[in-house]
């Protein structure tokens, strides 16, 4: 592929999403773009983006609180049934323990990626997000359907009158 193939490569898939300085105030914010919606956030002097809902059950990841208690990897916290989720690589962690260790001691072990996350660019001020578009499936995809778009975006107009 030569490099003007990979400008419009690129191009197809990035979106301007807002101006910097807006996106580091407001911390969190949730965009529609192309086919999925996606929670962008500024934590730490870092921006990262990863797909809204959670792949367990759907739950709103833009309520989630942030947390670095797993060993030391910063993970949102699903606000329904608090999975982990590592912010810049979408892993799932558990605990877990092994039996035959005493004392016993829970350690954290992944599932591997279950959210999908995207990449998100700062130039000029403005700030552009590139979808993810790695072959499939991660689990978070099966809540990014048009079926549970629509059921999540009706549910949100509902709550907000
Ligand atoms: S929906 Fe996120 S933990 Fe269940």
């Amino acid at each position: 592929m030569s490099s003007d193939e990979d400008v419009a490569a690129v191009s197809r898939h990035s979106y301007f999403i807002g101006k910097k300085e807006n996106i580091i105030q407001a911390r969190r914010v949730v965009k529609s773009v192309g086919e999925r919606d996606v929670l962008v956030i500024y934590h730490k002097g870092d921006f990262y983006a990863i797909d809204v809902r959670c792949y367990h059950s759907g739950g709103p990841l833009q309520e989630g609180d942030i947390e670095k208690d797993f060993d030391g990897r910063t993970c949102l916290v699903c606000p329904w049934h608090k999975y982990k989720i590592t912010l810049a690589e979408g892993e799932g962690l558990y605990q877990a323990v092994d039996p035959s260790v005493k004392p016993l001691k829970p350690t954290w072990c992944s599932k591997g990626i279950k959210q999908r996350v995207h990449t998100v660019t700062v130039s000029n001020e403005d700030v552009f997000l590139t979808l993810n578009n790695s072959p499939g499936p991660i689990d978070s995809d099966y809540y990014q359907t048009e079926k549970y778009r629509n059921t999540f975006l009706k549910e949100g107009q509902k709550k907000t009158k």
